[in-house]
């Protein structure tokens, strides 16, 4: 399943948001496949991370497609101004709208496209009837609300199920994971039937580059 071709997506909530503008050229230029912004509003989430504007920041500096992973307790507020800012994708949580069909309808009317994800407590049946709707489902490897947490694995069960699913029923839905992917890991993520892969911590860390860190990524991929 790695031959698949596994696109990497960035998250920058552990960048160095002094110098956003530098880093985010340094993963473009590393070969990074499309930015993942995680956006968190203090109540869905207990954090706070960035509006609009810092998704304008990357839209102005890079030319990679931008999904944006809204972690807010009222999506519908949401949509529009990160369309507007620049955004391919919009995600929002299941959790957070459970009966998403004005939602999904809004995002498409806004030119983008769907994603929903679903927190680990949340089964793929709650999603399972929408996947005609959808172009991409976010299964969380992890609680949202801050990066660098480590993978729960077990929850790669519900890539699994949703492959069978979306290969059962002939539709094009993507598969993204969010949530620990390091190099240790990516590729049984792959194996899973995953076909984006955020990676926060992994690219954006004390100890690597962003192309150290990408390649490290590429490698582990390749070499399963
Ligand atoms: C968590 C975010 C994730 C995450 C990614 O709420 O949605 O995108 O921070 O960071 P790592 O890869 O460090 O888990
Ligand atoms: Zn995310």
């Amino acid at each position: 399943m790695a031959s698949r071709g596994l696109l990497i997506a960035p998250s920058i909530l552990t960048a160095d948001f002094g110098h956003l503008e530098e880093q985010a050229r340094a993963a473009e230029a590393a070969g990074a496949d499309l930015w993942h912004l995680d956006v968190m509003d203090g109540h869905f989430v207990p954090a706070i991370t960035f509006g609009a504007a810092i998704v304008e920041v990357f839209r102005r500096t890079t030319a990679l497609p931008i999904e944006v992973h809204l972690m807010v307790a009222n999506p519908a507020a949401q949509l529009r101004p990160f369309a507007e800012a620049g955004a391919q994708r919009l995600i929002f949580h299941h959790e957070a709208a459970p009966e998403p069909h004005a939602l999904l309808e809004a995002t498409r009317a806004l030119g983008c496209e769907r994603g929903i994800a679903i927190s680990p407590g949340t089964p793929v049946a709650a999603v399972a009837p929408l996947l005609g709707e959808l172009e991409q489902v976010t299964v969380m490897l992890i609680e949202p609300g801050r990066g660098g947490q480590p993978m729960m694995p077990e929850l790669l069960e519900k890539v699994r199920e949703l492959r069978a699913l979306i290969g059962a029923a002939g539709l094009a839905t993507r598969i993204e994971v969010d949530g620990g992917v390091k190099a240790h890991n990516v590729a049984i993520c792959a194996a899973a039937g995953t076909d984006i892969a955020v990676a926060g911590s992994a690219v954006f860390n004390a100890s690597q580059t962003p192309a150290e860190a990408i390649a490290e990524l590429r490698a582990a991929l390749a070499s399963a």
